[in-house]
């Protein structure tokens, strides 16, 4: 897939992001607490539940960002803790693999967004077709570190072959720092997944391939595929 570059193919992406976005709201059912997740793909789902009040009861946010706008779109906005039941969490990311596997975090809300992922029943990732990659890692791995331990834990990636950038400038919702990690190609998910994990001073790895996506919605030139 092509990556986007001009005004025009910015705006042909845009519009496949709305579509997956749109095509995410067949998945839900009346009346429920929805799990929402971050990022301009979210927006458009944001912006679809605006256009039909009452479908959620509420929602679960996984950044400051989108509870802003979900309340500014009249929904409600309940803390995880206070429910028993996620039926439902939509959410984007910025790379999938058809087997579902997803590296989430350019939008920096990793971890609430794997709390999130974790809490709930079903997982509906929707993206547009130009994140769909047989082998994730040239989208640079983002992860979450303790301040303090930022340092330390790029030394300890570098050793395992990954350059870690710190994203300067930019602190999480829970008061932490991300290292986007480049030159990866991540031949299997759950085992790099697990051994990032255990690094000391890492909050959460932008890998989601533990738990991964149920169902993965791919907005195309022409509609959305289901896979
Ligand atoms: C935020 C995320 C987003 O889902 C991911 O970055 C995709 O964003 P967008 O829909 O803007 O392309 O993981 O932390």
């Amino acid at each position: 897939m092509t990556h986007t570059s001009t005004p025009a193919a910015k705006h042909e992406a845009q519009a496949r992001k709305r579509r997956a976005a749109e095509a995410a709201l067949r998945h839900i059912e009346p009346g429920i607490v929805l799990g929402v997740g971050t990022g301009s793909t979210v927006t458009f789902l944001i912006e679809a539940l605006a256009r039909r009040p009452g479908l959620i009861r509420a929602a679960v946010s996984s950044s400051n960002a989108s509870t802003e706008a979900l309340r500014a779109a009249g929904i409600s906005v309940v803390d995880l803790n206070d429910i028993d039941d996620l039926p439902l969490y939509i959410d984007g990311a910025d790379e999938a693999t058809r087997s579902h596997c997803l590296i989430k975090g350019g939008g920096g809300a990793l971890t609430r967004e794997k709390i999130i992922a974790a809490a709930a029943k079903r997982f509906v990732c929707i993206i547009d077709d130009s994140k769909l990659v047989e082998t994730l890692g040239a989208f640079p791995l983002p992860i979450e570190v303790i301040p303090m331990a930022r340092n330390l834990v790029a030394r300890a990636l570098e050793a395992q072959q990954g350059r870690a950038v710190w994203r300067t400038g930019f602190v999480s919702d829970n008061g932490n720092h991300i290292l986007d990690v480049h030159g990866l190609s991540i031949q299997d998910p759950p085992a790099l997944e697990r051994r990032l994990g255990q690094i000391t001073g890492v909050v959460t790895v932008g890998l989601f391939a533990a738990r991964p996506a149920d169902v993965l919605l791919v907005g195309t030139a022409t509609g959305t595929d289901s896979l």
